[in-house]
């Protein structure tokens, strides 16, 4: 039996977790898989009570017994400065070096994109976020703080490891899925240090990769390409910031947060699994959250676990729910949270 670590979190992380754990156990039902889901209590109301985010020994309880972590989304208005969440999130992000950002830009029903006359066959490919480096490792720092002559500086951190490692990942994810190109994005014209070194280590992977065309692109002219050309892009690998930054795009041109799914990977390792979407307060214990990103997760999840006629199943069921509009508000349907999420499940 391997371990999965269920972790709902806050606002409707809760409700969305609660309709893919439904999609899990019915995966788990219908193709007999040996998975075991245990759920923590970790987020805003645990942090308010006992001033707990991540309980010590977590981690290595994670890297020791599990072999995934499904969380739900983090984030409590109560909680101003978000501490629990950044200590949850980030500290798992880090401490178990999830250095793959995987987040797959699919187009699962034509009226989902605010594209003209683009189909499914236009959007469809995978984004490979770097994840532990660049500019969010929070290297840096201020002089003269408040006053008029403050200094503040904030440095992108680039190690020929952190950078090559992602750039193996998205070739050997193209190698393995049949994809034809792989398209780097970075601004190697102006960051003529940090990012000549993604150019050159992207041309050295690549020229292992012989049968994969390898593509660079300036970011600026991606996030225009992205719009007018999405046909052309199948993998793409870029760094922390602009991967952060594309990938809302990527959900945007695809339906919005609502159904957008992300992987937090290390291959070999436990990794952590997420719909992209936060804890959206606005909407929370309203029954209205769409909770397709976290089942299309979970089918990540599954995937990655080595389950892939599972996941497999997941997705046709959802994409059968989509076509039937048998889905939330946010998306032209009518149904609710727990309601869309049954629909998965009966289609299953
Ligand atoms: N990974 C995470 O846990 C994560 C990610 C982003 C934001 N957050 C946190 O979540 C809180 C709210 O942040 P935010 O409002 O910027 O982002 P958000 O993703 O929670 O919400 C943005 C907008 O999208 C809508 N939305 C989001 N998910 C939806 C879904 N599944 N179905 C339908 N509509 C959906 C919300 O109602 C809101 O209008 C903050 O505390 C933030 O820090 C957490």
């Amino acid at each position: 039996m391997r371990k999965i670590a269920i972790i709902p979190g806050d606002g409707i992380g809760i409700e969305v977790t609660r309709a893919a754990l439904r999609v899990l156990e019915c995966a788990k039902a219908k193709f007999d898989l040996s998975l075991t889901f245990t759920e923590f209590d970790w987020g805003a109301e645990k942090y308010l009570r006992e001033g707990v985010s991540l309980p010590a020994g977590a981690v290595e309880m994670f890297e020791q017994e599990y072999a995934a972590i499904f969380t739900g989304a983090f984030g409590d208005p109560r909680v101003p400065d978000n501490r629990h969440a950044a200590d949850i999130l980030l500290g798992l992000r880090f401490k178990l070096d999830l250095y793959i950002n995987l987040r797959p830009v699919v187009l699962l029903a034509d009226r989902l994109t605010p594209l003209k006359n683009r189909t499914r066959t236009d959007l469809d490919f995978v984004i490979f976020r770097e994840n532990t480096e660049g500019l969010y490792v929070n290297a840096g720092g201020v002089l003269k703080r408040g006053t008029p002559q403050e200094v503040a500086i904030q440095e992108e951190i680039n190690t020929r490891h952190g950078v090559e490692r992602i750039i193996v990942a998205a070739f050997e994810y193209a190698r393995q899925h049949g994809r034809q190109r792989v398209t780097l994005a970075d601004k190697s014209n102006l960051l003529t240090y940090g990012h000549d070194l993604w150019r050159r280590t992207f041309r050295e992977v690549a020229s292992r990769f012989p049968e994969i065309e390898a593509n660079a692109q300036y970011i600026d002219a991606m996030a225009m390409l992205m719009i007018t050309n999405p046909e052309q892009y199948q993998v793409i690998v870029t760094n922390n910031l602009f991967g952060d930054i594309l990938t809302d795009l990527g959900a945007g041109l695809v339906g919005g947060l609502g159904l957008a799914a992300s992987g937090n990977i290390h291959p070999g390792k436990v990794s952590l699994f997420e719909p992209v979407h936060g804890s959206a307060p606005n909407i929370a214990g309203k029954d209205m959250a769409n909770p397709i990103g976290a089942i299309l997760t979970a089918a990540m999840m599954l995937e990655y676990l080595g389950h892939p006629e599972a996941a497999q199943a997941v997705e046709s069921a959802v994409s059968a729910c989509i076509a039937a509009n048998q889905v939330t508000s946010d998306i032209g349907g009518t149904l609710g949270t727990q309601a869309a999420g049954e629909a998965v499940v009966a289609r299953m």
